[in-house]
């Protein structure tokens, strides 16, 4: 069934829109001032090569919205295959209302450039320091230039589709 239109303000057509789409999921860690934060962000990914930049879209109401903005960094750790608990609890919860590091056992390590922490046993990690931020309204573009790499070519990424967690698929032979 095909629909199509402009009623983007209908909640169910969004919806439809977005249940099209498909990622994988970064869990973005911030910290500032002490207080550090691990949030889950269907939204990231790599957009430039030379230099090597990453973009993330972060509503400004999210705890890690304010904590990005005063520090002017971030940590991408990609979801593999294996975690998909902990993008939920990361996705689920807010540091407005609790301390989700006591919610799950986030194995984490200390970055090498930015001071938030990166999440052990991941597709990639990757630390970023804000280079332009752009308002969208209902979110926010983060702009992030890569200082730090690490990845496993071992591990598979999350994928993530119409609200549920899925496995990378078979390779489609390209004719
Ligand atoms: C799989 C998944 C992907 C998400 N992707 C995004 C995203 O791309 N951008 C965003 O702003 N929120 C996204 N969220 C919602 C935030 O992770 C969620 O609101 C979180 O509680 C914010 O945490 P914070 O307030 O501690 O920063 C996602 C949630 C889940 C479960």
């Amino acid at each position: 069934m095909i629909l199509e239109g402009d009623q983007f303000a209908d909640p169910e057509f969004r919806r439809g829109v977005w249940r099209q789409t498909a990622t994988t999921v970064a869990m973005v860690t911030s910290a500032h001032d002490g207080s550090a934060n691990v949030m889950a962000c269907e939204w990231a990914m790599m957009v430039a090569v030379s230099p090597l930049r990453f973009v993330i879209s972060v509503g400004p109401r999210h705890a890690t919205h304010e904590l990005i903005e005063r520090s002017g960094e971030f940590g991408l750790s990609f979801c593999s295959d294996r975690q998909a608990r902990l993008s939920h609890v990361s996705g689920s919860y807010s540091l407005n209302d609790i301390d989700k590091w006591t919610l799950a056992d986030f194995p984490t390590y200390p970055a090498h450039v930015i001071a938030a922490p990166m999440i052990e046993h991941c597709a990639l990690n990757v630390e970023c320091r804000v280079a332009e931020t752009s308002p969208l309204g209902d979110h926010t573009l983060f702009l992030g230039e890569a200082l730090w790499a690490r990845f496993d070519a071992e591990r598979q990424p999350l994928i993530y589709h119409a609200g549920q967690y899925r496995y990378l698929g078979e390779q489609i032979p390209k004719d």
